[in-house]
């Protein structure tokens, strides 16, 4: 997605990595629409060699919700080159965190790291090509704020690796819940699971390519 935000951030350097990366995302789109339209592995085989990113109204949000929630611990799970991690990045900064980001693929995590390292932002970020259950062992507490933008089947694997490590009042954000259409049936796949798990309350946000907030339920602090 590429809706017209105006921009938040108020430094010029991951100002100046963003708009480099939604050129090229914008660039991308034609032939990301090809190949969703040929359907079957199609996309999945070149998806390497594209960025996929959240978009600038879902990248913006993100950090909105790590900043107005202050979360300090905060795990990605699909970073691609970089475009969401720098959004994160920048929040995870200004809250004192840092933030754990997981791509699988070595040529994107070189991305990252480049992109990161112009926007100034490098020092806040491990990047680390573990599974999310290999990881999240190695945390050093419990996570606040955990975005899931990666193959859409490996959601629930995941939800519930982060899930075990989430702080109570902390949140799972979940891409792509509305469009691509093809994702459809994995996606409430997801949703079915993450509505049979205790304390787990959701709700789909139209913002971006649809997001899902789920907050895990804190105790009561009073009756
Ligand atoms: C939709 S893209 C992520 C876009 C990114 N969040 C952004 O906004 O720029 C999905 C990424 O997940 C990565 N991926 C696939 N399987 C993964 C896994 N098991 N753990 C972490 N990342 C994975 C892919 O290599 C791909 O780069």
């Amino acid at each position: 997605m590429t809706a017209a935000v105006e921009r938040a951030v108020p430094d010029d350097r991951v100002d100046a990595v963003l708009k480099e990366l939604e050129a090229r995302s914008r660039k991308e789109q034609q032939q990301l629409e090809e190949l969703r339209a040929a359907g079957g592995t199609a996309l999945r085989e070149q998806a390497a060699s594209f960025m996929l990113d959240v978009g600038p109204e879902a990248g913006q949000f993100l950090n909105t919700l790590v900043r107005g929630t202050r979360a300090r611990i905060v795990l990605e799970v699909g970073g691609s080159v970089g475009y969401s991690t720098v959004w994160l990045a920048e929040a995870v900064r200004a809250t004192g965190g840092r933030l754990y980001s997981i791509e699988v693929d070595p040529e994107k995590r070189a991305e990252q790291h480049a992109f990161l390292t112009s926007a100034g932002l490098r020092e806040y970020v491990e990047l680390t090509g573990l599974e999310a259950p290999e990881l999240v062992p190695t945390l050093p507490g419990p996570v606040d704020l955990v975005l899931l933008d990666h193959w859409k089947e490996l959601y629930p694997r995941d939800f519930d690796a982060t899930w075990a490590v989430l702080r109570p009042g902390g949140l799972v954000v979940a891409d792509n819940i509305v469009t691509p259409r093809k994702n459809a049936a994995v996606i409430a796949a997801y949703q079915r699971h993450v509505a049979g798990v205790p304390d787990a309350q959701s709700q789909v946000l139209a913002v971006g390519d649809g997001l899902e907030i789920t907050v895990k339920r804190e105790a009561p602090l009073c009756d």
